[in-house]
């Protein structure tokens, strides 16, 4: 085992050349900008059975196949003082993650659950304790399922009272350590993905839009009203948190938005129109309400009735809501002019079809970093430069092929130096967290994951092993590049022939 860990070592050395080779270092961000990496809660705690959790919209999907589930996941629940220390061998600064609505307040509504309060409080204190900033994400797609039976969830009006009942608990209990709040994750991507096409929780479509068979839900109106609530709900969290705790516990509060970059598939006028209009369903849809308290007008004008309008009460309470934006940038894609008149779901409301860029796959991401360039420039230029935090970006790779992530190393050093790029172009960035520290119960495809470190799912005791890109990673975030420090815990006896 020392024998890898050193032929790592002496790899890493090779490749780490440090300021010379990556042409930056973290001392050229300016004091104060966080780095970080992230988990959400349902892809890493397991203990889905424990101690009061009743399940969430993810553990019925997962469920509703004879396919993997997440019922132990990392088992971060258990392990969780063991991955703090993981953390803060490597230097991170900050860590996002998300509270399971359904372990703290099972059920969705009513009393809060003692021993999911306890969880959290520990966690939080063991991140303090290491000198870790905590960044919490309220709602990261584990919607409680009794709130889905009983109402449909994000398609009632009805979650928003709800969703702040449970904001509340949060900001009450955790907030005088946790100043960061995000709402909800990637509330464009999880409509789109939701009520569109049917491939996330909870897995919402109606013929012939979707991509799987669908036997709940309604393309064309779905999308539409399950944003419209997120949007009301983060509003009204974020109304909570400014009248009733900011004052006291001087945090802040945000939304996260999904952000592809998007460039046209052609030179044609047809496809840059194409892609502006793009732009303004799939950023404009979340930014425009949060900066400006109105849906983009092209949106307006193609959508028409279906897509719900505010009062100017609700304009009100949306527009300046977001003290900071979370993007969630992978990759760019192409958009391509589709000149169907068919004008009934999401997609068909965009008129532009969605096309991989280059050799990019769901599961396979190129190295762009010009496309996070892009995306910090937009909001820069678009929105009047507010505070952002990128809240996830990274580079899946398969998960049983080896522990030297090269792949991923090459992908992180050139996408933190576009976000220095874009921070000496005046983009108002603040912190950077990579997605994932550690490889997760990954979704859109199980076999490809994220992580830093390496977790061997097969193993009951889920041993973590550093990959290359964790060497990379702590040396970077050191100053070190030369030399990776010992990361605590040695690679798997499984990747002998690495
Ligand atoms: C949906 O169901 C139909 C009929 O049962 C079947 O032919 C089709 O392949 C299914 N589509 C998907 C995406 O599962
Ligand atoms: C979706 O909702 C719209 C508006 O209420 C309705 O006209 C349409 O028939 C519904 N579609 C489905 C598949 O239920
Ligand atoms: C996208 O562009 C390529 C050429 O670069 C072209 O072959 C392809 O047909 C275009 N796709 C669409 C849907 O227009
Ligand atoms: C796609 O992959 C092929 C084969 O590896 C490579 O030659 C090509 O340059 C790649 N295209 C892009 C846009 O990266
Ligand atoms: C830098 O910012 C200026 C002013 O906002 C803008 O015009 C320019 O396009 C940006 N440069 C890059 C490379 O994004
Ligand atoms: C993941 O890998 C396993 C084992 O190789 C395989 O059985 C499964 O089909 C793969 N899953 C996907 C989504 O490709
Ligand atoms: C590296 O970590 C291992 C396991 O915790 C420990 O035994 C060893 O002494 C450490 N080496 C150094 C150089 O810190
Ligand atoms: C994962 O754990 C299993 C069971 O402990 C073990 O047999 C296997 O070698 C491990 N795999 C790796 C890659 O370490």
């Amino acid at each position: 085992m020392e024998q890898i860990l050193s032929l790592i070592t002496i790899f890493a050395s090779l490749v780490f050349s440090g300021r010379c080779s990556d042409g930056y270092s973290r001392n050229d961000f300016p004091e104060g900008f966080v780095f970080g990496s992230a988990i959400s809660a349902f892809q890493w705690e397991g203990a889905a059975n424990e101690d009061g959790r009743t399940p969430s919209i993810y553990d019925t999907l997962v469920h509703s196949s004879s396919g993997p589930n997440a019922d132990i996941a990392c088992d971060g629940y258990h392990k969780y003082k063991e991955d703090v220390r993981l953390m803060y061998d490597m230097g991170l600064d900050a860590f996002r993650f998300s509270i399971s609505w359904p372990r703290l307040i099972p059920n969705g509504r009513g009393v809060v659950n003692p021993k999911g309060l306890q969880f959290y409080k520990s966690f939080i204190d063991e991140l303090k304790r290491h000198g870790i900033e905590p960044h919490v994400t309220l709602s990261h797609n584990d919607l409680p399922q009794a709130l889905e039976d009983e109402y449909g969830g994000w398609t009632d009006h009805k979650i928003i009272d709800d969703f702040s009942a449970f904001a509340d608990v949060c900001f009450r209990e955790f907030g005088n350590v946790v100043k960061f709040w995000s709402t909800i994750n990637e509330p464009n991507m999880l409509a789109l993905a939701g009520y569109d096409l049917g491939i996330v929780p909870p897995a919402h479509c109606s013929p012939p839009f979707g991509l799987v068979n669908c036997s709940r839900g309604n393309s064309s109106t779905e999308p539409y009203i399950s944003l419209h609530n997120m949007l009301l709900a983060h509003a009204s969290a974020s109304r909570l948190y400014k009248t009733k705790y900011k004052n006291k516990q001087n945090g802040y509060i945000g939304m996260t938005c999904f952000a592809f970059w998007l460039v046209p598939n052609t030179s044609s006028e047809e496809d840059q129109i194409a892609t502006q209009r793009a732009k303004d369903f799939f950023l404009g849809w979340v930014l425009h309400p949060l900066f400006f308290g109105d849906y983009p007008d092209v949106m307006k004008r193609i959508v028409g009735k279906r897509l719900p309008s505010f009062t100017e009460e609700e304009s009100r309470l949306v527009k300046d809501s977001s003290e900071f934006l979370g993007v969630i940038h992978y990759t760019p894609t192409c958009i391509a002019h589709s000149s169907s008149s068919l004008h009934e779901d999401y997609i068909s409301d965009m008129s532009g079809l969605i096309i991989p860029y280059g050799n990019t796959t769901l599961a396979k991401l190129d190295v762009l970093p010009w496309g996070l360039e892009g995306v910090l420039e937009y909001i820069k230029q678009n929105y009047g430069n507010p505070p952002v935090y990128i809240l996830e970006n990274g580079r899946p790779s398969n998960h049983d092929s080896s522990l030297n992530d090269v792949g991923r190393v090459e992908y992180l050093r050139a996408y933190i130096a576009a976000v220095l790029n874009a921070v000496r172009n005046g983009s108002e960035t603040r912190g950077y967290f990579q997605w994932s520290f550690m490889d997760l119960f990954e979704v859109i495809d199980i076999n490809y994951t994220y992580g830093l470190y390496y977790v061997n799912f097969s193993d009951p005791e889920r041993e973590r092993s550093p990959k290359t890109s964790a060497l990379w990673y702590s040396a970077f975030l050191k100053g070190t590049q030369q030399e990776p420090k010992n990361l605590s815990v040695s690679p798997s006896p499984g990747f002998a022939s690495q």
